[in-house]
């Protein structure tokens, strides 16, 4: 984005700056040339048509070109690409937790390789941070409670700073790391030393040890939405609203199933807010996205088959289920 941003703003200098010497022009050439001298008598005008819609025309030209160059690089800026690697950040006082989508955790730094489009994901645990690297003209604030996001593409190797910009308390000026960019085999090197695996499979076993897999099934309906393929698109929800299943509303379900209830389950999902921290939220979110994950290619012939071939054995299964299920559902959540 750096070049983007940087020719918009060499744009506006130029601008203002010749709109400054002009100012300063015209003020000193009318001072001579219109002086106050003995014998002369000042003449009044009033009103000129074509001189005020001169000066109103050009500079509306002016701002809509700035207005149209600004609004694409913010959108460009605002719009991480589909296949973005994804980077989850956790901001706290005073520091940044960084975890890769490969399990790879970092603190006060970010490993990216050269050329690659990385998404960062990010939540506080506390106050309100923001995730600021100059060198490549990005800031975004970084909010307690919710999911913001940025994104850039690294095109030169090398250590950049990173810097929180937004005063969040005593060490605020110390809450400063470093975005390191590799080139591409160094960056696999770093990687593949001492990960623990990926984000998406740490979340799949908390899914499991907090045992939302006994509602969220995956093999058949459960009490809970089954939550394959869900990810990226729309739900219906209980009060007649459709929302995208993106991260911030899979956070909110965790932290508040009841707040934006799917059409046609019972409100029996209980909050985990205080129960899972950020970083197994995170992780959360990254399985329910890992099991969304679209394959390529025969993607919908396999589900329409799986659906006609499996539907009758499922509907058995279900059957047999909902007794037992349906009484120990009421005693848990009683
Ligand atoms: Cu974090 Cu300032």
């Amino acid at each position: 984005m750096a070049g983007h941003v940087d020719a918009l703003y060499i744009f506006l200098l130029i601008v203002t700056g010749m709109m400054t010497l002009l100012i300063f022009v015209c003020l000193i050439y009318f001072a001579a040339r219109y002086r106050h001298r003995p014998g002369v008598r000042a003449e009044q005008l009033e009103g000129s048509t074509p001189l005020e819609i001169t000066w109103s025309a050009i500079p509306f030209v002016i701002f809509m070109v700035i207005f149209a160059w600004g609004a694409t690089v913010y959108f460009k800026e605002r719009t991480p690409p589909d296949d973005a690697a994804e980077v989850y950040v956790v901001a706290k006082q005073w520091m940044w937790k960084v975890e890769h989508a490969e399990g790879q955790r970092e603190i006060n730094e970010l490993h990216v390789p050269v050329g690659r489009d990385v998404k960062l994901i990010m939540t506080s645990q506390d106050v309100i941070h923001s995730f600021y690297i100059p060198a490549f003209r990005i800031k975004q604030d970084v909010l307690p409670g919710r999911y913001t996001v940025e994104w850039f593409r690294a095109t030169k190797p090398g250590v950049y700073h990173l810097f929180c910009a937004e005063y969040c308390g005593t060490q605020h000026s110390g809450m400063v790391g470093d975005i390191v960019v590799q080139e591409p085999a160094q960056y696999e090197a770093w990687m593949n030393g001492g990960s623990t695996g990926p984000l998406s499979v740490t979340g799949e076993k908390i899914f499991a040890e907090l045992g939302c897999s006994t509602c969220h099934r995956t093999d058949t309906q459960g009490r809970g939405p089954n939550l394959q393929g869900v990810f990226g698109k729309p739900v219906q929800l209980e009060d007649g609203r459709t929302v995208t299943a993106d991260e911030n509303y899979v956070r909110e379900c965790i932290l508040d199933p009841g707040a934006k209830r799917v059409k046609g389950f019972q409100p029996i999902m209980p909050t985990f807010q205080g129960l899972v921290s950020e970083e197994q939220v995170n992780a959360l979110v990254a399985y329910i996205k890992s099991i969304s994950a679209a394959k390529p290619g025969h993607a919908d012939e396999k589900s329409k088959t799986s659906a006609s071939t499996a539907a009758p054995q499922i509907r058995e299964e279900v059957q047999q289920n909902a007794l037992p299920n349906a009484q120990s559902n009421g005693s848990q959540v009683q």
